[in-house]
């Protein structure tokens, strides 16, 4: 015996409720299924408990993806503001952390509860936790073998996510589903992930553990640049901090990175102005400008005397200083890999999919949303907001 629905959901994090909840509020007889022992693992753990939920300056501009104007649509269609308004009708409250981040002010569950009630409001069924064993389809309709039964249903909604975080479900399900009815995907990657170091070349780095700083942080050419202004934190074993979580979404392997330690100053420009008459010595002239730990460090790391007094030295080296900092040139190992990635860059192509709808254009009825798609946002709420907005546009059209 088959169930019959409009609409199969499968994966009931961020993307899939919102869609589910669209869906069948819209009037559709929706199901949601997903394997998860505990519902929304991922919202629950997000923003350090607090979620950040959505960013208030959400656009194109803050997303990641082989085809760039793809999230346009559906991005204007449910916006940042959008979404606020949803969470000001649940009466949750919130607050702005910093760069337009909006938290909860007291849980993530409330965002679960949320996401929940509006289900609810939708007369979604669940199927939880419940295995997807295969899906085909069955004349126009797809049938769905799950180990509660066969559903069948005229629509699915893959919103099962990407690979990050396997400790709490992560699976390559939607990609298996993607190659079976023959879509292409772009090569899934760890993103917004800590970078790794060369245990032997970062010795040299190591007395700078534990100063943060604002920072610029760049990598790649043109297209493919990324360029952030940020907070670093220097670890015994690497750099960390929003800095290198950003940057490590556009860093290839092998290549470097540029970070500008003094993003304001121009401090070789500023070494040779403060040099004439100076009666400081080196450490404390560039303490004016960088954490004076940081510039006693980074003289040892040059092997420069801190003590040397600014007048005696010759321009040359006080330039290569300058622009040392100003321009730092390193290149990572690697990253930690999907155990510790808040997002996975690539998944499905988009150019296999309607950007109005999400639908597959070559299989109708099958649509793909959230991060199981080839659009990744930046730290700060961003990948919450493509959730959102992505599973409303497959929720209206499904
Ligand atoms: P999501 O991963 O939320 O949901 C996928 C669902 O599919 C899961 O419930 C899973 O169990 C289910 N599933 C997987 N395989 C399945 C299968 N084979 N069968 C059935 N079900 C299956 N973003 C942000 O904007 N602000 C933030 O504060 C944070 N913070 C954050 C912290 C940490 C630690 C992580 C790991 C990630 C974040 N993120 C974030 C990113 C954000 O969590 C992520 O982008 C969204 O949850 C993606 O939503 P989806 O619904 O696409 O996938």
């Amino acid at each position: 015996m088959s169930t019959q629905f409009d609409v199969a959901v499968i994966g009931a994090g961020a993307a899939g409720m919102m869609c589910a909840a669209v869906a069948g509020q819209r009037g559709r007889k929706v199901v949601l299924i997903d394997h998860a022992g505990r519902l929304a693992e991922k919202i629950r753990i997000s923003g350090g408990g607090r979620c950040n939920f959505t960013n208030r300056d959400a656009g194109p501009q803050n997303f990641l993806s082989d085809n760039p104007h793809f999230c346009k649509s559906a991005l204007s269609r449910y916006t940042a503001r959008d979404f606020i308004d949803l969470v000001r009708r649940h009466r949750i409250a919130f607050h702005e952390k910093h760069k337009g981040q909006l938290f909860c002010d007291d849980t993530a569950e409330d965002i679960i509860a949320m996401l929940k009630a509006e289900c609810e409001q939708g007369n979604v069924a669940w199927r939880m936790p419940c295995k997807v064993v295969d899906i085909g389809k069955s004349g126009e309709a797809f049938r769905i073998d799950t180990e509660a039964g066969e559903i069948l249903a005229k629509s699915v909604v893959i919103a099962s996510g990407g690979l990050s975080i396997p400790k709490i479900g992560a699976t390559d399900f939607a990609y298996r589903i993607a190659r079976q009815f023959d879509l292409r995907l772009v090569e899934p990657r760890p993103a917004l992930v800590p970078l790794t170091f060369d245990a032997q070349a970062w010795q040299a780095f190591v007395p700078l553990a534990g100063i943060a700083l604002e920072v610029a942080i760049e990598t790649g050419e043109k297209k493919t640049r990324g360029h952030f202004l940020e907070d670093l934190l220097f670890t015994h074993r690497g750099l960390s901090g929003p800095a290198v979580l950003q940057i490590s979404s556009y860093w290839q392997p092998g290549t470097p990175l540029t970070i500008n330690l003094a993003p304001q100053e121009d401090l070789a420009e500023l070494l040779l102005q403060a040099k004439a008459g100076s009666k400081k010595n080196l450490a404390n002239t560039l303490a004016q400008w960088l954490p004076a730990r940081l510039a006693e460090s980074w003289l040892q790391v040059q092997g420069m005397q801190g003590d040397a007094r600014l007048a005696d030295l010759p321009d040359k080296p006080l330039r290569q200083l300058g622009e040392s900092l100003n321009r730092w040139k390193i290149v990572p190992a690697g990253t930690e890999g999907y155990k510790k990635a808040e997002v996975t860059r690539g998944g499905v192509d988009t150019r296999e999919l309607s950007q109005q709808s999400m639908m597959a254009s070559k299989v109708p009825g099958l649509y793909f949303i959230g991060e199981a798609v080839d659009v990744t946002g930046w730290l700060g709420g961003y990948n919450f907001q493509w959730a959102w907005s992505s599973g409303v546009a497959a929720g209206q059209a499904a």
